[in-house]
């Protein structure tokens, strides 16, 4: 039996027995029907005014996903602009439960911030000899595919359609960014696959994006060049375009990483991204379709002995200087930091560095770098933070909006981690709204979940679990000090001498990067004012942030009075107690399914494992450079 994660009979049981017309057509409104049927409630055509009704849903507010509710006369009026606005509306009153028929219920108004809110899935069609079915995929295989054919399971996909729309989330892309093999041909010849995948999607309001290859005019059509400027090339893109609509009209677009760790780009033949993305614009322009171009680009083949080339400014380097240049439907999808998806970056300048370009902020929900859904960690905070920053949720809004490498696969829990399914509720909660709190995001999730009883245990397991995390894996900014390759465990020096460009640059003296304009690689300087300003002084760098943009001495003093040696010291005793705490906190749960009981228990005793190496390696590894005892006189081995 596949886990009902947040939408399980029992969330929907305000809805048995009530009577509901339903006044709107098409695949999506019968999405509404067949979820007020199922749930025991009763659809009526309400012509005669004779049946009484609880619920009506229909037309008749703003336009496209917007939705108002009422309650009036005794019943509960659901207004939509459109049909998807009609089930996040029908969503939003299972959500309210019992609350949303009560005779007080105060009218509402709700609309999606981003107009996008997407999930972007690494799974591979083959079975890739490194990464295997899903890349960065924690939670088993594929839900698309299997060994390189399409799932016989499609009900499974109808029914992660069914989680995530209700979340609000509104497009997906169904294969990975780097593709590969038999990912080639769903293009062309496999095209019946995304098709099938987009039959399930389609009545839950959500559009499939499809990840293309820059270098398909070659391998899939036998050309000699990819050249973006090359005509040949571009009618080989427009008629491919052209295919793939008339077999799935209402089809997303395509999701592009190029000239990025290895992929086909554009450079090789002396062009621009500006050049790349708007090619694969123009192909789809005709058909409403978009491109998701992503800004992830940099050398990967860097010289570690080389002071001067600076990861962190690859991506305003290539693009910053683009704006103005993308075809309204090229999107710039830039990750949210400048490096990739660390416990702890700043933002990425390039979100705001380009006002006359379409941006898409990208996330991570699959867990990467925070604990691979064997950790306990709550990213809503981490997100909502970002996205309280300065500009960052405005830019997106105004572009295109919210993506995410979504954390799902063929595990039972559809998660691995039961609790991670936390971050892929409050992913698309935080694309519709991102001034929601995650704490009352949490609330929700949990009601839906288990019931509004586990509300305290689990904030006191989950809130702060992000911290957490934090604390024992990437002190004061410093990331990446994770196993090369899978990027699970510590590792400190697993990436120092590589040519990944993900250096701390420990030494006897002092640790973390110079990235100021005075002394170090400029980096500060790729930031608008204040920022430019607050990163560089070191008075005015926040705490967490401040080996990310400088390279102090182990005795430096923080704004919090600590030195830096203390903090790291600190902070990783703290946060494997954290992580010892939070396992005692599970154990005192009683009242959830055995099961799911056992396997949170099971891997909060990996988390405090894992925890524990982090902050012994962690520690040993800085007292052996640096030579500073613990102030506290605690065991560093
Ligand atoms: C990270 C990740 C890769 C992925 C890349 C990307 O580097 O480790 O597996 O391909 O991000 O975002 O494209």
């Amino acid at each position: 039996m596949v886990n009902p994660a947040w939408l399980p009979p029992e969330a929907l049981r305000h809805l048995a027995s009530r009577r509901a017309v339903v006044r709107s057509s098409g695949p999506v409104a019968q999405t509404v029907v067949d979820e007020i049927t199922s749930a025991g409630g009763r659809v009526v055509s309400g012509e005669t005014g004779t049946d009484p009704i609880d619920l009506h849903l229909g037309s008749g507010y703003g336009v496209g996903e917007q939705f108002s509710l009422q309650r009036r006369d005794g019943v509960t009026y659901v207004r939509a602009g459109d049909a998807n606005g009609l089930l996040y509306g029908f969503f939003e009153v299972v959500r309210r439960g019992e609350a949303a028929f009560g005779a007080d219920f105060p009218p509402e108004e709700h609309r999606p911030v981003m107009r996008r809110r997407m999930l972007d899935h690494w799974d591979n069609v083959d079975v890739h000899p490194v990464m295997g079915q899903v890349e960065r995929g924690y939670s088993g295989g594929s839900l698309f595919w299997d060994a390189g054919r399409l799932t016989d399971d499609l009900d499974r996909v109808s029914t992660y359609a069914r989680l995530i729309a209700s979340t609000g989330i509104n497009a997906v892309s169904v294969n990975n960014v780097n593709v590969s093999g038999a990912a080639f041909r769903l293009l062309t010849d496999r095209l019946d696959d995304v098709a099938a995948l987009a039959d399930r999607f389609r009545p839950y309001g959500i559009r499939t994006h499809l990840s293309v290859s820059f270098a398909a005019p070659i391998v899939l059509g036998g050309l000699s060049t990819a050249d973006p400027l090359d005509p040949d090339v571009r009618t080989w893109w427009a008629d491919a375009a052209a295919r793939v609509y008339a077999r799935i009209p209402d089809f997303g677009g395509f999701v592009v990483k190029a000239d990025s760790e290895g992929q086909p780009g554009p450079f090789r033949y002396g062009r621009d991204h500006a050049d790349g993305a708007n090619l694969l614009a123009d192909a789809l322009a005709p058909h409403g379709g978009v491109v998701h171009w992503r800004a992830f680009v940099y050398n990967h083949r860097q010289d570690w002995r080389d002071r001067s080339t600076d990861r962190a400014r690859a991506a305003y380097d290539h693009f910053a200087p683009l704006d103005g240049r993308f075809r309204d439907n090229a999107v710039v999808q830039v990750k949210y930091g400048p490096i990739d998806f660390q416990t702890r970056e700043p933002v990425s300048p390039v979100i705001l560095a380009m006002p006359d370009t379409a941006l898409a902020v990208e996330l991570q929900v699959t867990q990467e770098y925070t604990g691979q859904q064997k950790h306990a960690c709550y990213l809503g905070p981490q997100w909502s933070e970002l996205l309280g920053w300065d500009r960052v949720a405005g830019i997106a809004a105004d572009g295109d909006g919210l993506v995410a490498v979504s954390n799902v696969g063929a595990d039972g829990y559809w998660t691995g981690h039961p609790l991670a399914q936390a971050n892929l509720y409050a992913f698309g909660r935080l694309a519709w709204n991102p001034r929601l709190d995650p704490a009352a995001i949490l609330d929700e999730w949990t009601d839906l979940t288990f019931g509004p009883h586990l509300r305290e245990p689990l904030h006191d397991i989950l809130d702060h679990s992000w911290r957490a995390y934090e604390s024992y894996t990437a002190p004061l900014g410093v990331g990446f000090m994770v196993r090369p390759g899978h990027h699970y465990g510590p590792d400190v020096d697993g990436y120092e001498y590589t040519p990944w460009g993900t250096y701390h640059f420990a030494d006897r003296d002092g640790v973390g990067v110079d990235r100021t304009r005075a002394t170090g690689t400029g980096f500060t300087g790729q930031y608008p004012e204040p920022w430019r300003d607050v990163y560089e002084h070191l008075d005015t760098c926040p705490d967490e942030l401040l080996l990310f943009f400088h390279h102090v001495p182990y005795d430096h003093v923080l704004h919090s009075g600590r030195t830096v040696i203390q903090h790291i010291y600190d902070t990783h005793f703290a946060g494997a107690a954290e992580a010892e705490r939070m396992r005692a906190r599970w154990h005192e749960v009683r009242t959830v399914d055995p099961d799911l009981h056992a396997k949170v228990a099971a891997l909060l005793d990996e988390q405090v494992r894992s925890a524990t190496e982090w902050r012994d390696q962690i520690n040993t590894y800085f007292f052996r450079k640096s030579g500073v005892p613990d102030a506290h006189g605690r065991r560093i081995h």
